[in-house]
């Protein structure tokens, strides 16, 4: 049988760390009197930083200069990783380690494609580090989400064809990254949002029955 590999995202998929990059966004949109909500929150869903912060300072209408531009980068990033310092393996969502177990008994590799450069800090704090066969460094990929260069990264990583890949995503930009690598993309969340997906799932739970074992 042909080698097989499940390809996580971290923020919204294995840990709810999405939810402490939403307040640390909206406390940095509030102080620049920037209104910012749900919807808004799922537009950066899987977006990177420096993106995220182009799309709210372009939502109200602001330019900033390079220099106010890295501070205010830096503030938000500061604020998130207060809100994640204490993160344990208590903040693991419900099915992640089963699908860990499940994946490793059955002899596939495992990804990591998430575009936070605090990755690996996450993975720390939850235990999690070594489940992972690689893990993609958000900082080397040129294109973010949704451009499928991080999914494509982590399939190169483990020499395999995209068709022998799943991604696993609760952002819209993640599961666009993923269809566009040509994988077979599991959503986490709502179906209603998360309509370019193959499945979706409302937790992790579930993955190993509804998505592994069926691929
Ligand atoms: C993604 C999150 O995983 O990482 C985004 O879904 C976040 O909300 C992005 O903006 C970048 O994260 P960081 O930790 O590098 O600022
Ligand atoms: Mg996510």
């Amino acid at each position: 049988m042909a080698q097989k590999a499940c390809i996580f995202d971290l923020d919204g998929v294995i840990t709810d760390t999405a939810h402490y990059h939403f307040l640390a966004w909206r406390r940095l949109a509030q102080s620049l009197n920037i209104p910012f909500d749900e919807e808004d929150n799922h537009r950066l869903k899987g977006v990177g930083r420096m993106e995220s912060l182009a799309y709210i300072l372009d939502k109200g209408a602001r330019t900033v200069s390079d220099d106010e531009l890295a501070s205010l980068a830096h503030q938000k990033n500061k604020d998130y990783q207060d809100l994640i310092t204490g993160i344990s393996p208590t903040d693991l969502l419900p099915g992640i380690l089963d699908a860990f177990a499940w994946l490793k008994s059955h002899g596939w590799l495992v990804g990591l494609a998430s575009a936070s450069r605090n990755a690996p800090q996450v993975l720390a704090g939850l235990k999690i580090t070594e489940q992972f066969d690689y893990v993609a460094d958000a900082g080397a990929i040129p294109n973010g989400k949704p451009a499928p260069d991080i999914f494509l990264d982590v399939a190169k990583a483990f020499g395999l064809s995209a068709s022998q890949c799943v991604g696993v995503e609760d952002a819209v930009a993640g599961i666009t990254a993923i269809k566009s690598a040509g994988m077979y993309a599991a959503g986490i969340g709502d179906a209603a949002v998360l309509t370019e997906a193959d499945i979706v799932l409302p937790t992790p739970e579930g993955l190993p029955e509804q998505v592994f074992s069926i691929f």
